[in-house]
């Protein structure tokens, strides 16, 4: 594991920032020569059913041959625009594949619904673009439109998610951060500096399903498991944004008078945590102590100004990273399975410090 990615490198798709494992074994590019009977199948199939709007990935279609030129097409579904993080991750993305950097970028947003998402890439495999990227948003469902591509002969990289797939040969490629290793740092934090007496922790969980969800749970239970000072009393999902946060947690105060602190798997949660807290006449940061995950300008911000704890950093620039992944993948170069991105931890007075020169 190495440094941080250095935001002035924005297109020039720096390395320096990952963590690459051979977690499992290094594929090369397959040739899209084999995929071409049952791509052409595909395209038929999806011309009969695409419902066209910009959720299902037809939105920039140029008419069936994926783009022109010397450009490489990459079609992008993203899971939808449900945080700050999401916000930065899809502006990383779009800056990066750009036509000056070489790429025809395709992209949707599913607003939050895998049937969006298998929509977009059935319309991306239609279209016969070059590499399929995507960010799943849960974990489970992929096997079916992944075999599709592959039938295609199409390449498909993973980011920021991962699926729950047995077969690793339905992708190229997983570049993202290690959620249970977040979740565990989350739970260190408060086990080592809030935990040193008996405390009542509510969960506002992400997307039901989502890997970041699963993982960042899992990583925070085996990080307080050991202390018995530690008790979670509620848990529910805030689905990831700042609105259901907020509905989430007025249901916890108004079901338990004994919270002492809000685990949020990101910082819009918890940002919709503070409002409810601070209706309710309590001072975030103090008579309830917050911890999220993501580190976006608006929780830093909150982070600075003690309305929250402590955050663990998920970093959204994957666009460089990706870009970099999507040209070795063209050029049939060898790329790892898996991306590990690395992501630091902020108190509030690393906060106050990081936050001018703070990125996103
Ligand atoms: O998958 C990354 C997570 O998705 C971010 O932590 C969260 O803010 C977003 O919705």
């Amino acid at each position: 594991m190495v440094g941080w990615h250095d935001p002035t490198t924005l297109g020039t798709a720096p390395r320096s920032h990952l963590k690459e494992e051979s977690m499992f074994s290094t594929t090369k590019a397959r040739t899209r020569l084999t995929g071409v009977l049952a791509g052409v199948a595909v395209l038929a199939l999806a011309a009969c059913s695409s419902g066209g709007g910009s959720t299902d990935g037809s939105s920039n279609d140029a008419g069936g041959d994926g783009g022109s030129g010397d450009a490489i097409v990459v079609g992008f579904s993203q899971v939808g625009a449900e945080s700050g993080w999401r916000a930065a991750n899809t502006k990383s993305i779009q800056d990066t594949l750009t036509a000056e950097n070489g790429f025809d970028l395709k992209f949707s947003d599913a607003q939050q619904k895998q049937e969006n998402q298998i929509q977009a890439i059935r319309s991306y495999i239609a279209q016969g673009v070059d590499v399929i990227a995507f960010s799943p948003v849960v974990e489970s469902g992929w096997d079916a439109v992944l075999e599709e591509a592959k039938q295609a002969g199409i390449p498909v990289i993973l980011t920021d998610r991962a699926v729950d797939s047995e077969d690793d040969t339905l992708y190229e490629s997983f570049i993202g951060s290690d959620f249970v290793l977040e979740g565990e740092m989350a739970g260190e934090w408060v086990s080592e500096n809030v935990a040193t007496e008996p405390i009542n922790v509510v969960e506002l969980q992400g997307t039901t399903g989502a890997a970041p969800a699963i993982d960042r749970k899992t990583g925070f239970e085996d990080a307080t498991k050991d202390n018995p000072n530690v008790t979670i009393i509620d848990s529910q999902t805030g689905n990831f944004t700042r609105a259901e946060g907020k509905t989430v947690m007025e249901g916890f105060l108004q079901a338990h008078d004994d919270i002492d602190l809000v685990y949020a798997h990101n910082d819009d949660m918890g940002l919709g945590a503070i409002e409810a807290i601070e209706a309710a006449g309590l001072v975030p940061g103090e008579d309830i102590k917050i911890v999220t995950v993501d580190a976006v300008k608006d929780g830093m911000q909150a982070l600075a100004d003690g309305k929250i704890n402590f955050i663990v950093e998920c970093n959204p620039l994957l666009g460089p990273d990706l870009a970099d992944i999507i040209k070795k993948v063209v050029a049939g170069e060898e790329v790892e399975k898996r991306i590990v991105v690395k992501d630091e931890s902020f108190t509030q007075e690393q906060a106050i410090e990081a936050l001018p020169t703070r990125e996103y």
